[in-house]
């Protein structure tokens, strides 16, 4: 018969079906390392307060460690626990004895597993801050090596005014960045600590609370043991955080898709992350850009279920609490994996440069040529329909706008004279017209850099 944490008061045994419902140990067991960790901290403040002696202290403490090896060396044997709390006091106790049983003191799993979780998730976003930090340093190098590709900026995906492909290259990363400031500003509400909560009521032995959050790095604690018990707000924060980050990740996946394809063309997909069609040969995909856009739904779901599953229910744990696993492991699981398939694919696809180039009709610098009337003291409102009656007649006589005449012109306004093809008509000029801070000038660019690599280098 299985071992658990809680037969004294019972007589029958469990059902075998509620027993494979009730367990969570086939996932939680991946926070096997956060649950060792925190023990060894438990098992610490109880010698403090003489609970263990130095001896057994020790002798906790090197047990402990000797499950985590086998942990991390691939050989902890499971035994149908219930849960990763059961599974490591269970071996613990296996390997030193009844003395393990003097580990739980004061402690409950409803403590433990919400610092094991917070523990866990502390660990995790900091990889994922590392891997959100190598994407925007990869879109920030592309962008820095590219400014001179242009391309049309697009608002309602029709054309509206030349860019340089490196200005939105940096738009999207400007996203991840602000990604990467929300995601720090949730660690110190993940970074509290339960343990010493106990089930609900908080702990009758004098544990030093504040002991055990240095010891386990925790920025503060739980000052309210119902609270510390029952709140799974840092779950629901971070996948609060994994949607918004996605919907900016499914944006850029957009942009992308659209991109490669034959219609637009400006960019090739490495092969490495493009697969093929089982029917149609010549095919080649975007699946990896259709997967980043894919996920961000999953990831919504994912917060979005959670939240229902705590809504109405009342004070402290309940088992619904363990619900939060799956929901927050795959949404950690998924956006990890995101963020570096983002990096490869940013990393390796191909700009073309010419198509860039060739979609950038003259229609897209009708603004100028209305600015440029601006410049000779007309009134922008009145320059605007001007302009759009130059379009207007160009597109009567199926030509580009550049390619009325002088006296075409100044036939809408004879504030015309000749300058003004070469100043108007050149997409590069226009760019470095736009040279307020925000613009896609190269020094505003330069500046642009400047900012996304100061903030990554703090
Ligand atoms: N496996 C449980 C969870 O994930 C641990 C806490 C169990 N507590 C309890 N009172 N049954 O939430």
């Amino acid at each position: 018969s299985t071992h658990v944490l809680w037969g004294g008061r019972f007589t029958g045994g469990l059902d075998p079906l509620m027993h494979a419902f009730n367990q969570s140990f086939r996932y939680d067991q991946r926070m096997h390392a956060a649950d060792i960790r925190g023990s060894i901290a438990y098992a610490k403040a109880l010698a403090l307060i003489g609970i263990l002696n130095k001896e057994e202290e020790e002798k906790l403490v090197n047990g402990l460690r000797a499950v985590g090896r086998e942990w991390e060396t691939g050989t902890f044997k499971p035994a149908d626990d219930e849960d990763i709390h059961t599974a490591n006091e269970r071996r613990l106790s296996e390997l030193i004895g009844p003395l393990g049983g003097k580990l739980h003191t004061g402690r409950s799993r409803n403590d433990q597993v919400a610092t094991d979780m917070r523990l866990w998730l502390l660990d995790e976003a900091a990889s994922i801050e590392t891997s959100l930090k190598a994407l925007i340093r990869v879109m920030v190098e592309r962008a820095d090596n590219e400014q001179d590709i242009l391309l049309p900026g697009y608002t309602h995906l029709q054309r509206g005014q030349p860019i340089r492909w490196s200005h939105l290259l940096l738009s999207h990363a400007f996203s991840f960045r602000s990604d990467l400031e929300r995601l720090q500003q949730l660690i110190p509400r993940i970074s509290v600590l339960p343990l010493g909560c106990g089930a609900l009521g908080g702990n009758p032995f004098p544990v030093d609370r504040e002991f055990l959050a240095k010891e386990l790095g925790f920025k503060s604690l739980a000052e309210n043991s119902l609270w510390g018990v029952g709140d799974r707000d840092f779950v629901v924060e971070f996948m609060m955080w994994a949607s918004l980050s996605m919907t900016h990740m499914s944006r850029l996946a957009e942009d992308f898709i659209l991109y490669s394809s034959a219609e637009f063309g400006f960019i090739t997909l490495s092969d490495a992350y493009s697969t093929g069609s089982s029917m149609m040969p010549q095919k080649k995909n975007p699946d990896s850009l259709e997967l980043l856009r894919g996920k961000s739904g999953r990831i919504f779901g994912n917060m979005a279920g959670f939240l229902m599953t705590l809504k109405g229910l009342p004070s402290t744990y309940n088992k619904d609490l363990q619900e939060d696993k799956e929901p927050l492991f795959d949404t950690v699981d998924n956006i990890s994996a995101c963020l570096q398939i983002a990096e490869g694919v940013i990393a390796t696809l191909v700009v073309n440069a010419d198509k860039m180039r060739q979609a950038l009709t003259m229609d897209v610098l009708a603004t100028d040529l209305a600015n440029y009337l601006v410049e000779k003291g007309v009134p922008f409102r009145e320059t605007h329909h001007i302009s759009g009656r130059a379009v207007a007649l160009a597109e009567s006589r199926k030509c580009q706008i550049n390619e009325l005449t002088l006296s075409d012109l100044q036939t809408l306004c004879d504030k015309f004279t000749e300058d003004v093809h070469a100043t108007v008509f050149d997409f590069e000029a226009s760019v470095e017209r736009r040279n307020a801070i925000g613009g896609p000038s190269r020094d505003k660019l330069k500046r642009q850099i400047a900012v996304l690599r100061n903030y990554l280098a703090q």
